[in-house]
């Protein structure tokens, strides 16, 4: 009797990250750690950073191409590493590609609206904070927290600029800091993947109990739906990194933030 003979193709296709610049790296690195073995892409759209800026006719055009070239790649899901784009677009979008699309935004709050807190104060860039969508998720799930945003719009170009230690930038971080404390939040959600490398200095003007890297629920969710999904590979661990302009500023900062050593940055021209 002729036996039935099943091929599984093992392709090896790597989860797509994407981000405005270098803060989607914060996310980036805690997946990789709990998953140091799939193959990884990561675009920095540095042409059209801030994000936190940008109408949302903008942000689903920049978006739609970035996702446009996961499709060439390969990619068998992707993680929206910006809390802007998942706020101002992810609903308009969620659907309509071959592959799952993971928003930090909406996965996170399902989160933290467990965590018990009363008041949670949200740092985050402007689009996040007009789009009400951290109030709007986190009270779906628990109509009783308090939620308060605060819009920090300088902080993204500090970030970029490698501004981080100058007297300048910490007073403004201080005072978007100061503000939020009033409302003396019981937690304090860092609600832009580029503020994570600001942890030390709002530690200085809060407390140091308070903050909440919302990436640290949201690699997990990816990580356990990846492999409900059955989606997991043992690849080899490729990186490769894509920006829309600046290659020597993304690597510069990218080497600081995250370590990364020498390896190619593919511009990608518009
Ligand atoms: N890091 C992104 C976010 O989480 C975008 C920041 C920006 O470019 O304004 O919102």
């Amino acid at each position: 009797m002729q036996k039935e003979l099943k091929i599984t193709l093992n392709t090896k296709k790597p989860i797509a990250f994407f981000d405005s610049g270098v803060g989607g790296l914060t996310v980036y690195s805690k997946l990789k750690k709990i998953l140091p073995n799939e193959n990884y892409i990561y675009f920095g759209d540095t042409k059209h950073m801030p994000y936190g800026e940008k109408t949302p006719d903008e942000l689903l055009f920049y978006s739609k191409k970035i996702l446009d070239f996961f499709i060439q790649q390969n990619a068998k899901a992707v993680v929206m590493a910006c809390n802007t784009t998942s706020s101002v677009i992810y609903e308009k979008i969620k659907d309509k590609y071959p592959f799952e699309i993971y928003p930090i935004v909406q996965i996170a709050c399902k989160k933290l609206a467990e965590l018990n807190f009363s008041k949670i104060g949200i740092l985050a860039t402007n689009a996040t904070v007009n789009s009400n969508v951290y109030k709007k998720e986190i009270k779906k799930y628990n109509p009783n927290i308090e939620v308060i945003q605060i819009a920090c719009p300088e902080w993204v170009k500090i970030v970029e600029s490698n501004k981080i230690n100058e007297p300048d930038s910490k007073n403004k971080i201080k005072e978007k800091v100061d503000e939020i404390m009033l409302h003396k939040p019981d937690a304090l959600v860092l609600g832009c993947t580029h503020y994570p490398y600001l942890t030390d200095i709002i530690k200085n003007f809060s407390n140091n109990h308070l903050l909440i890297d919302p990436a640290v629920y949201f690699v997990e969710y990816i990580k356990n739906n990846l492999q409900e999904k059955q989606l997991l590979e043992d690849a080899k661990g490729e990186e490769k990194f894509y920006v829309s302009s600046n290659p020597e500023g993304f690597k510069q900062s990218a080497r600081m933030f995250y370590g990364l050593k020498e390896l190619p940055i593919v511009t990608l021209q518009d």
